[in-house]
């Protein structure tokens, strides 16, 4: 209990401090986490059981509400990489891996990337990605860079998971001015163009703050 309201403490402050980049103003629910981890196949359904090591990425992990659903399902060789931009979510997670007994049994497999996803460098590194960035707080080029970054990084054959608060884009459109209207019609057509190339399922969440839809993508 100490450390859910930890969690939300430090996300309330994140998302007061850095509204654009944190996106929300509470931390995902598990139902959220749950539906987002849907493709890190837990050790049981691995195919290649515990001998065969995939490499999970976890986009703007926050406070973590979303790792411990994927954490849950980590095979015994998979690695799990998370990538986080704000230094204070950073080392609330650093501590979380040392101190939280589920998380400190993976901590020799995981790292923490201090960064935003465009610099990761590699390509075809990782199996599954899951993303918790708030895409629609961006600009359409910024959004583009981002999902040019998941592409470069995914492997051939891997999931791209991702999420976005239901009607938010039309929700917003309705109170903006101009420019922002024009912003919110350029992502909708972006994000419209990819899901319709590459989504292969997609699921409503009603039990967050706000409601989200999640999206699963394969690019080939
Ligand atoms: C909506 S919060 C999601 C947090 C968490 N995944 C959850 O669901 O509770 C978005 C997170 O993405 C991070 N973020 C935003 N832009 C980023 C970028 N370009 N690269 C890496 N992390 C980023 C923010 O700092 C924040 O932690």
């Amino acid at each position: 209990m100490r450390q859910l309201i930890s969690n939300y403490g430090l996300f309330l402050r994140e998302f007061r401090r850095t509204f654009h980049t944190t996106g929300a103003i509470l931390p995902s629910s598990p139902r959220l986490g749950r539906a987002l981890a849907r493709f890190v196949p837990d050790a049981t359904s691995n195919g290649g059981g515990s001998d065969s090591q995939r490499r999970i990425l976890e986009a703007g992990p926050g406070t973590g509400a979303v790792t411990n659903q994927i954490v849950a399902r980590l095979g015994e060789r998979d690695r799990l990489e998370l990538v986080e931009l704000n230094d204070r979510f950073v080392a609330h997670l650093r501590e979380r891996f040392t101190r939280e007994p589920a998380l400190a049994a993976v901590a020799s497999r995981m790292e923490i990337h201090h960064a935003p996803i465009q610099d990761l460098p590699g390509t075809a590194q990782y199996d599954v990605i899951v993303s918790g960035l708030p895409l629609n707080n961006f600009s359409v080029e910024l959004a583009e860079s981002i999902l040019t970054s998941y592409k470069r990084l995914l492997k051939s054959g891997g999931t791209l998971s991702f999420f976005e608060y239901v009607a938010v884009r039309p929700m917003r459109t309705i109170a903006s001015g101009q420019k922002e209207r024009r912003r919110l019609r350029g992502l909708t057509e972006l994000l419209g163009s990819l899901c319709r190339q590459h989504e292969f399922a997609r699921q409503m969440v009603l039990t967050n703050v706000p409601p989200a839809w999640v999206h699963h993508l394969r690019f080939e």
